[in-house]
C-alpha cells in the first residue's frame, strides 16, 4: 500500500566535478548497500569527470548547461529531467549550484547533500581550507537534507576526522573524502528505507523494521 512512508528507490545524482561521491553511491547501489539505485546523473558542466564515471557504470549521464538560463528556468528543467527518470531521491555530489525553493518543493525532504566539514562549522566553499585556517583539531563530513540556505538543512549523519599536525589542504581533504564515501551511501539508505523523521532541526533515525 502506498503511504507517506513509501520507500523511494530511484536516485538521481547532481554533479559538477570529479564525481567520487557519485561513484560511492553507484557502487553502493550495485552492492545492495543503498536501498536503491542511481538511475541518472546530471551535470551543469560538460567538463565534469563524473560524467565519464556514470557512463562507465552504464548510468545515463546528462549535461544541463546553466549558462544563459534564468535560475528558475534552469531548476524547472532540472526537475523535469529528473522526473522523466522517476527520481525520488536527489543526491547532490559536488554540485556547485544553489537550488531554488521551487525545485526543493518538487522533492520535499528528498534532496541530500554531502559537505566536507562538521556542520554548522565551515559552510560554503573551501570548507577544508576554512578548517585548517581556523586551527580546529577535528573536522569531518556531514550529510544533510537540503533547504533554501547554504548548507543549513537538518543533519542526517556526520563522521569526525582528525586534523593532523602536518596536514595541508590536500591531505585533510583526502581524509575527509574517505569519510564522505562511507557516510553518503549510509545516509541515502536511511532515507530510502523510510527511516528518517524530521522534527524541526533534528532528524530522528528509526531502527530498521
Ligand atoms: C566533496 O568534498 C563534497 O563534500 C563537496 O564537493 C566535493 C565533491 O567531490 N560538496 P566529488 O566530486 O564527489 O569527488
Amino acid at each position: 500500500m502506498p503511504s507517506a512512508t513509501m520507500r523511494a528507490r530511484r536516485v538521481g545524482v547532481l554533479i559538477s566535478g570529479r564525481g567520487s561521491n557519485l561513484q560511492a553511491l553507484v557502487d553502493a547501489g550495485r552492492e545492495g548497500r543503498l536501498g536503491g539505485e542511481v538511475v541518472v546523473v546530471v551535470s551543469n558542466l560538460a567538463s565534469a569527470g563524473g560524467l565519464e564515471r556514470a557512463r562507465q557504470a552504464g548510468v545515463p549521464a546528462l549535461v544541463l548547461d546553466h549558462r544563459g538560463a534564468a535560475r528558475e528556468d534552469y531548476d524547472a528543467e532540472l526537475a523535469i529531467r529528473l522526473g522523466e527518470y522517476g527520481v525520488e531521491l536527489v543526491c547532490l555530489a559536488g554540485f556547485t549550484r544553489r537550488l531554488t525553493a521551487a525545485f526543493l518543493s518538487a522533492f520535499p525532504g528528498r534532496v541530500l547533500n554531502v559537505h566536507p566539514s562538521l556542520l554548522p562549522a565551515f559552510p560554503g566553499l573551501q570548507a577544508q581550507r576554512q578548517a585548517l585556517e581556523h586551527g580546529v583539531r577535528v573536522s569531518g563530513a556531514t550529510v544533510h537534507l537540503v533547504d533554501a540556505g547554504l548548507d543549513t538543512g537538518p543533519i542526517l549523519l556526520q563522521e569526525a576526522v582528525p586534523v593532523h599536525e602536518d596536514d595541508d589542504i590536500d591531505t585533510l581533504s583526502a581524509r575527509i573524502l574517505q569519510a564522505e564515501h562511507r557516510l553518503y551511501p549510509r545516509a541515502a539508505r536511511l532515507l530510502l528505507e523510510g527511516r528518517c523523521r524530521v522534527e524541526g532541526r533534528r532528524v530522528r533515525i528509526m531502527d530498521a523494521a
